[in-house]
C-alpha cells in the first residue's frame, strides 16, 4: 500500500492547488428554511453541489476530496429525517457511479458501515470496486463517520495485530489503520453553513490542515465560492512549526527533516 508522509514527522511539500480538500456539507437545512421548502429539499440539493464540487476538482486538479455526508452524531436527528439520508445516499450511489467511472474518479466510503441497511451496504462496496482502479481523483464521502470512532478502530486493530510493539507504538504504526490510509493529509479543511467547528470530523489527519469557515450554505457553494476558499489557502503561510525566516531560507524542507520528539 501507497503510504503517504505524516505533516508532525515530516514537512511536507506544498502546492499551489491543494492536494487534498476536505469539507463539512453544512447548511442544507438552513437553506431550505430559507427558501420555505422542507428540509429534505435541501439535502437533494446539496447533492447537487457534490456534484458540482467534484466537478470543480477535476478542473483545478485537485486529487483528494473528502466530504462529510453523515456524521455519527447525526443519528440523534428525527427518524425520519435520517431514513430521508439513508434513502438519498442510496440514490445518490445508484445514480452516480457510472459518471464517476467515466470521469476517473475513484469513490471510497469511510466510516462505520455496521448501522447501514444491507442494500446500502451492497451499493457502497459496489461503488469501491467498481471506481477503485481510477485515479484522477480521489472522493472519500465520511458516512456514519466519527473521528473519535476512527482513532479508537484504529488502535484497536493495531493493538491486535502488532502487540509485540505495545508500548512503542509510532504514529508510523498506526496510521495505516486510520480510516484515511487511502490519501494524504488535508491541505484545506472548509466549513459552510456559519459554524466553526469541526463536529468530529477528521480529528487526527487535520492536524496542520489550513481552516476555512464561510457564512455561504452548502446548496449555494459553488464554483466561485470554492475559488474564494482556494485564494485564502494561497495567501497562508504554512509553517509546520517553523519560523517564517526559515521558510523564506528553504530550511526544512528536506525528506529527511524529521521531528525529535517522535517516540
Ligand atoms: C448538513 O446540513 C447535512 C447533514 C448533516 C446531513 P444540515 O442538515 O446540518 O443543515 P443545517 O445545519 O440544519 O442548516
Ligand atoms: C456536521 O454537520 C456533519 C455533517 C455535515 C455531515 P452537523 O450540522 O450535524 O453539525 P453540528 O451538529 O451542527 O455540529
Ligand atoms: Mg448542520
Amino acid at each position: 500500500m501507497l503510504s503517504f508522509k505524516s505533516s508532525t514527522r515530516t514537512i511536507p511539500d506544498i502546492a499551489r492547488v491543494p492536494r487534498h480538500v476536505a469539507i463539512i456539507m453544512d447548511g442544507n437545512g438552513r437553506w431550505a428554511k430559507k427558501h420555505f421548502l422542507p428540509r429534505f429539499t435541501g439535502h437533494s440539493r446539496g447533492v447537487e453541489t457534490v456534484r458540482e464540487a467534484v466537478r470543480y476538482c477535476l478542473d483545478r486538479g485537485i486529487g483528494y476530496l473528502t466530504l462529510f455526508a453523515f456524521s455519527s452524531e447525526n443519528w440523534r436527528r428525527p427518524a425520519e429525517e435520517v431514513s430521508l439520508l439513508m434513502q438519498l445516499f442510496a440514490k445518490a450511489l445508484m445514480q452516480e457511479v457510472s459518471r464517476l467511472k467515466a470521469n476517473g474518479v475513484r469513490l471510497r466510503v469511510i466510516g462505520d458501515p455496521a448501522r447501514f441497511d444491507a442494500q446500502l451496504q451492497a451499493l457502497i462496496r459496489e461503488a469501491e470496486r467498481t471506481t477503485a482502479a481510477n485515479d484522477r481523483l480521489t472522493l472519500t464521502i465520511a458516512a456514519n463517520y466519527g473521528g473519535r470512532w476512527d482513532i479508537l478502530q484504529a488502535v484497536n486493530r493495531m493493538a491486535v495485530e502488532r502487540p509485540e510493539k505495545q508500548g512503542r507504538w509510532t504514529e508510523d504504526d498506526l496510521t495505516p489503520y486510520l480510516a484515511m490510509n487511502h490519501a494524504p493529509e488535508p491541505d484545506l479543511f472548509i466549513r459552510t453553513g456559519g459554524e466553526e467547528r469541526i463536529s468530529n470530523f477528521l480529528l487526527w489527519q487535520l492536524a496542520y490542515a489550513e481552516f476555512y469557515f464561510t457564512e455561504t450554505l452548502w446548496p449555494e457553494f459553488d464554483a466561485t465560492a470554492f475559488d474564494q476558499a482556494v485564494a485564502s489557502y494561497q495567501r497562508r503561510e504554512r509553517r509546520f512549526g517553523r519560523i517564517s525566516e526559515q521558510l523564506a531560507a528553504g530550511e526544512g524542507d528536506a525528506a529527511t527533516d524529521e521531528c525529535q520528539l517522535h517516540a
